[in-house]
């Protein structure tokens, strides 16, 4: 493609979302570079060739949204299996059912409790601290839910999140700790929620399968940046502030060290995710893939299953970033680099890279489908200035 109408920086969701918009409705010729050898984006996924089993390659990606828009637009690509993400959490040789629910206080405690009974125990163990008072992740969590539950299921895992101890981390990284007084354990509460059929990467592929849509993969647009800014519009999902040469120093991340190994077993934990929640284990998380989808049993290798250990810590230069640290630093240099970014002729940041924060899948495709509604389009078929 040699006269774009619009260049697409980043082949995942956002990316995608707005090159397959921009062709399909508008008609224009999308050239959607990625410096990665694949598309897709951290939702990318690959079966294991030795066992068949579907891999996240950048950490397990479960779908779920309460959008009705944005349910109507993938299932234009896909179809979802009926898949429900549960999770399970060890502590001292026991696991429990995640979140916290009534079953977990119930085999915490040792004991059984209604519903109120429970409400009144967590309401008396949690009067120790207002929640206005406190200064820290860990005072606040013990406002919120009480210093037993805190110290089995928030104190070893956030610690092992951040590597920092909570006393050290900042009381609004949590606002709420949700406390569920039933059994119900599904992990999400939204109106949808399932695993595309034939995977993430059939979905993501499908997106771009189109005549008017070119991906040039293993391309880093900051070499070929001078062909296409200033002249051609740009849609930009990387990290904002590569974009700016750092100028205003570097947003810090947290990043993921995933382990994938296979191991010789059919079944290896039982059920998709495990939290470890013991601050001596090292690792934060088990996954174990095969489960997020039972439908696929008889594709399977027997004897066989794919696991992978997550490891969490800071993001060094070079590293993928995968959550905002967002301190107030962050914050700062983020409004700067926002300023900077309003100024550049013709280029449009979206999605987790460019905004500098933290975006489920459904949230990703919302913002994207917006920004086509509110920006592109208006561009493309009324002459509006792009900004
Ligand atoms: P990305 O997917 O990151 O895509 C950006 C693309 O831009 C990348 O492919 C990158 O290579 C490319 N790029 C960057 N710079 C350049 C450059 N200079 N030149 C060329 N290409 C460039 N969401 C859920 O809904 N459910 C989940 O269970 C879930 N689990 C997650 C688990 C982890 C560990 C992480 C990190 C995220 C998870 N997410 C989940 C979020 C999901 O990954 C994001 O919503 C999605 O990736 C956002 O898409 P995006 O297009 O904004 O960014
Ligand atoms: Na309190």
């Amino acid at each position: 493609m040699s006269n774009p109408d619009l260049v697409v920086v980043g082949a995942g969701f956002f990316g995608l979302t707005v090159a397959e918009r921009c062709a399909n409705e508008l008609g224009l010729n999308v050239l959607v570079l990625d410096r990665r050898s694949h598309i897709g984006g951290n939702a990318y996924s690959e079966r294991d060739p030795e066992t068949n089993v579907e891999v996240h390659k950048y950490g397990a990606h479960l779908f779920h949204t309460s959008n009705e828009r944005v349910w109507d637009y993938v299932n234009r690509f896909t179809s979802f299996t009926d898949y429900k993400h549960r999770v399970f959490g060890k502590y001292q040789g026991q696991v429990y059912s995640l979140p916290m629910n009534l079953g977990l206080i119930n085999q915490f405690f040792g004991q059984s409790h209604t519903p109120d009974e429970a409400r009144a125990l967590i309401k008396e163990q949690s009067s120790e601290i207002a929640t206005e008072d406190a200064s820290n992740l860990e005072e606040k969590a013990i406002s919120l839910i009480g210093r037993p539950l805190y110290e089995a299921f928030i104190k070893g895992y956030t610690a092992k999140q951040w590597q920092t101890d909570p006393t050290q981390l900042s009381a609004d990284i949590i606002t709420r700790l949700p406390v569920r007084y039933t059994f119900q354990n599904g992990w999400f509460s939204d109106t949808y929620e399932g695993l595309p059929v034939d995977g993430y990467t059939a979905w993501l592929t499908k997106m771009a399968d189109h005549p008017h849509i070119e991906v040039r993969l293993e391309t880093d647009f900051f070499d070929v940046k001078d062909d296409y800014v200033g002249k051609v519009p740009v849609v930009y999902t990387g990290p904002v502030d590569e974009y700016f040469g750092n100028s205003e120093g570097r947003l810090s991340w947290r990043t993921v060290d995933l382990e994938e190994s296979v191991v010789e077993t059919d079944d290896f934990q039982g059920t998709g995710v495990v939290n470890y929640n013991d601050q001596e284990v090292p690792y934060t998380r088990i996954i174990e893939f095969k489960h997020f989808h039972p439908e696929r049993e008889k594709t399977h290798l027997p004897g066989k299953s794919v696991i992978v250990h997550e490891y969490s810590r800071f993001a060094e230069e070079g590293d993928e970033p995968y959550y905002p640290v967002n301190t107030a630093e962050d914050r700062a240099k983020l409004l700067k680099y926002r300023d900077l970014a309003a100024k550049e002729p013709m280029v449009l940041f979206g999605g987790r890279l460019g905004t500098y924060k933290y975006l489920d899948m459904h949230m990703a495709i919302g913002s994207a489908l917006s920004m086509y509604d509110n920006k592109l389009k208006p561009h493309f078929s009324e002459g509006a200035e792009l900004t």
